[in-house]
């Protein structure tokens, strides 16, 4: 078993922007129960610093160099489920209207990762694996075993690096190099560190982690390859003999149709049918949706960006307001797409409704009263959205890909199998075909649907299975 310290830039129930904050906050607490002892640092934004000071310890405070001037770090903690959490404190980087997309992140995000670096000497604790996730952190491995090379403190550090997301990687001037990180231009001039003229952090975490994962086995396979690889996968066939694709799981307590506070109809695999039908009346209500247990109810809870398949849906636009469905939408995110779905609401009222904004109870409430759950994605890590739907026996519409393709089932009309649908390519017509076939089972072969949506509520979505294949890839760094 071992001493394991996560280094994220986000987790729940502190704060998200996307799954990367899932996974933080129910990981850490399932390999707990594996007898591991888990901790995790997160920097303590704006909205954390709100909502969770009070309860929070100060356990260190020092000064890291940053463009040679020494910046003052405070380290507070706490609990959540035997889990200590750390936070990185230092109010002008952190204490901002957003997370991210700031022209100063690569200096934020290097501030954070030194502070780290420095908090295992201040604190005299030294993890045995550190498991670093997403650019924000790839610099990690890279400062411990070249920064800190003579310190065998560090030295002796496991590092696995788990990409979330290939599309966003940190890159940056390299003369950050030496006044952020502290690092030397050798690895600039040997090419460890370097990318297009830069440095990558992405690139970085996939050069030094000594284990590189990602969120599901296809989408591992996929970024070797030039149309995933996001110009990184030389890059990544380098590491392929120790890359790794471990699928995310949910935490089953907290998504629970059975139990859910945010959900005013609570149902079981036995009930749903009926159940389902009353949630759906009360968020048609709520949301100003025409009252009609028995249209098929379409929900998306998604970030609005490319990744997430709505040009693709944008070009169907008026196929899709023509069919006998309802359509819910909630989410944030690229401004074109935002307005494009106001239109949609403001042309289509009664039927399509989209909220914009982050809402988690609403997102609750979308997927217990839904019926059908749409997520056709360019591409897919892993998705989280999908596994919910399941649980909540909502069945997703899906692309053949990353973690879509590896947790969906298609339906099976002659086998009467699968857990929802899917189309292989990203293509608006495979995805009306499947939109047409997914309304037809609704309303023609309701036996079938049923089946659908008892095999997608018998699916494991749980931790369970991924928390051990975790505990095998740490098990091979420390035996
Ligand atoms: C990113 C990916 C998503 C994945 C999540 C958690 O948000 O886009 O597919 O589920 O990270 O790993």
């Amino acid at each position: 078993m071992a001493r394991i310290l996560m280094v994220a830039s986000e987790g729940l129930p502190f704060i998200k922007s996307g799954g990367l904050a899932d996974v933080i906050g129910s990981l850490p607490q399932e390999l707990v129960k594996k007898g591991h002892e888990v901790r995790v640092v997160l920097p303590m934004y704006l909205k954390i610093a709100q909502n969770f000071h009070d309860e929070m310890q100060l356990e260190a405070q020092y000064t890291v160099s940053i463009n040679y001037h020494e910046v003052p770090v405070n380290i507070w903690s706490t609990m959540r489920k035997d889990v200590k959490f750390y936070f990185v404190e230092h109010r002008g980087y952190f204490e901002r209207d957003n997370m991210y997309g700031y022209a100063d992140d690569g200096e934020r995000f290097a501030y954070f990762q030194k502070a780290v670096i420095e908090m295992l000497n201040q604190l005299n604790y030294f993890p045995e694996i550190m498991h670093c996730h997403d650019w924000h952190t790839g610099m990690i491995p890279v400062m411990c075993k070249e920064g800190h090379s003579f310190d065998e403190r560090y030295r002796n550090i496991r590092h696995v690096y788990t990409i979330h997301n290939l599309a966003y990687q940190g890159n940056f001037g390299v003369e950050m190099l030496d006044s952020c990180l502290g690092l030397d231009y050798r690895l600039y001039d040997n090419g460890n560190v370097r990318y297009d003229g830069g440095i990558s952090f992405m690139k970085s975490g996939i050069l030094y982690a000594d284990k590189v994962t990602t969120v599901s086995p296809t989408y591992s396979q996929e970024i070797l390859t030039p149309q995933f690889g996001e110009h990184l996968e030389m890059v990544l066939n380098i590491r392929k003999y120790d890359l790794w694709g471990i699928t995310n799981g949910i935490d089953i307590e907290y998504w629970d149709p059975k139990s859910d506070p945010d959900i005013p109809y609570h149902y079981n695999k036995v009930n749903v049918k009926k159940q389902k039908e009353a949630n759906k009346l009360a968020l048609q209500k709520e949301l100003g949706l025409r009252e009609d247990p028995n249209v098929m109810l379409v929900g998306v809870v998604s970030r609005l960006t490319w990744q997430k398949g709505f040009y693709l849906m944008m070009e169907k636009l008026s196929e899709i307001c023509a069919m006998p469905i309802q359509l819910a939408i909630l989410g944030s995110g690229e401004a074109s797409i935002e307005e494009k779905m106001r239109q949609l609401e403001e042309g289509n009222k009664g039927k399509i409704v989209f909220y914009n904004g982050y809402n988690d109870a609403l997102a609750h409430r979308i997927y217990a009263a839904s019926d059908l759950f749409f997520m056709p994605s360019l591409f897919e890590p892993c998705g989280i959205s999908q596994l919910i739907s399941m649980r909540y026996g909502t069945l997703p519409l899906v692309r053949e890909t990353g973690g879509l393709k590896d947790t969906v089932t298609p339906y099976n009309e002659f086998e009467k199998s699968g857990t929802g649908f899917s189309f292989a390519n990203y293509n608006s017509d495979e995805m009306i075909n499947v939109m047409n076939n997914a309304v037809h089972v609704y309303y023609d072969r309701p036996e079938d649907w049923k089946i659908l949506v008892r095999n997608a509520m018998n699916c494991d979505v749980s931790w369970e299975r991924s928390a051990n294949t975790y505990c095998q890839l740490y098990a091979q760094l420390h035996p």
